[in-house]
């Protein structure tokens, strides 16, 4: 009680907006609602992955035959771990020939956020990088349902997609309320495949959206019920998905959890280890995740200082959290990835993004001293 009456009294003041245009279909075979779902924005489906054979991994290739009857369908396979800009340009030029009713996004974080993309580089006559420096001209997008085939990145929910140049290296993210997805089928079962790895860092990365979304500037009374329930779920539920992956009731408190850090993104904000991260996905080749926990506790450290802290706190303690990321291995150093002393100039240059949300931020001398602690 005094848990939940803190987030009444610290953030009543920011007050809050939630207008949230996807539907929600969450549960276990929840999948089977997909054709439904389809019907109603057309006959003809384009699907968007990572691979051809996720469908035959997560068990949908016979859904999918089964589909054909009645519906169209044409597969876009091949989508990289972090989508670049002329992979979106490819499935626009399939979507233009193809002229799908709806996008149907089956996989992780990579595989719906360019579903995302391509929806709304199909409906505008401007290229995407033009969009992402200008979210304005985004006006429309054609329908996207988004079947995660993970758990933790909330893209299902999100107004983000995250694109990389391939020249530069660089991570931009394309951003626009049109990027929301029209329907989110969330079936826990789709996860039941997902390696201990892939399980443990998506985890973390919804882990990571809670705490970063519950001490932010932005937060509201709103997410911070949500950041609470998520942080106890991921916590009482993550180390057992980890080490017995067919456990389906955990599965579904960590999909749930996720799910919704998913409205979280969009509502409030995560911090500087999101921020950094992006920077450092820039000069070495890291998962998104992955540069997150690089650097969690010099950034930990310090929120656990200023009155944000206090919210996290009576959740979690620093020390708690810090033993809980070592019992499941989730502790690493920059200089792992060969980054040192002289590449902090370098890469505090390459953080952007809105970073006066964060609770630490003070200038971008905290960005180098949180990097150099983290070598
Ligand atoms: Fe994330």
């Amino acid at each position: 009680m005094d848990k939940f009456s803190q987030s009444k009294v610290t953030e009543a003041k920011n007050g809050m907006v939630f207008h949230h245009p996807t539907k929600l279909v969450f549960g276990i075979g929840k999948v089977d609602t997909l054709k439904n779902e389809i019907i109603k924005f057309g006959r003809r489906a384009l699907f968007i992955s990572t691979s051809d054979t996720l469908f035959k991994t997560v068990g949908l290739q016979e859904k999918i035959r089964k589909l054909r009857k009645g519906i169209q369908v044409k597969i876009f396979s091949g989508i990289k771990q972090n989508p670049s800009f002329s992979e979106i340009e490819r499935g626009v030029e399939v979507v233009s020939t193809y002229r799908p009713d709806v996008l149907i996004a089956i996989g992780g974080g990579s595989a719906i956020d360019a579903a995302k993309a391509i929806g709304v580089g199909a409906k505008s006559r401007y290229p995407l990088i033009k969009l992402v420096k200008e979210p304005d001209l985004i006006k429309s997008s054609l329908p996207v349902i988004a079947l995660p085939t993970t758990a933790g990145t909330g893209a299902e929910l999100s107004r983000g997609a995250i694109l990389t140049d391939p020249k530069t290296k660089k991570k931009m993210g394309l951003r626009s309320d049109s990027l929301i997805p029209n329907v989110a089928i969330v079936d826990p079962k789709l996860t039941l495949s997902l390696p201990p790895e892939l399980t443990l860092y998506t985890g973390f990365d919804a882990l990571s959206h809670a705490i970063e979304t519950l001490v932010s500037k932005k937060s509201n009374i709103l997410t911070n019920a949500f950041s609470e329930i998520a942080i106890k779920l991921l916590l009482e539920n993550l180390h057992q998905v980890i080490t017995n992956g067919k456990d389906i009731a955990a599965r579904v408190q960590v999909s749930f959890a996720a799910t919704l850090m998913g409205y979280n993104l969009v509502y409030s904000q995560t911090c500087l280890p999101h921020r950094i991260q992006y920077a450092l996905a820039s000069v070495i080749d890291i998962s998104h995740p992955r540069g997150v926990v690089l650097i969690y506790p010099a950034w930990l450290k310090r929120v656990y200082k200023v009155t944000a802290g206090n919210k996290l706190r009576t959740l979690v303690t620093e020390k708690e959290l810090l033993t809980f990321m070592h019992s499941i291995k989730l502790i690493s150093r920059l200089r792992n990835f060969g980054i040192g002393v002289d590449d902090v100039s370098m890469l505090s240059n390459r953080v952007t993004g809105d970073l006066k949300v964060d609770p630490v931020y003070k200038n971008k001398n905290t960005i180098k001293e949180i990097l150099i602690e983290s070598i």
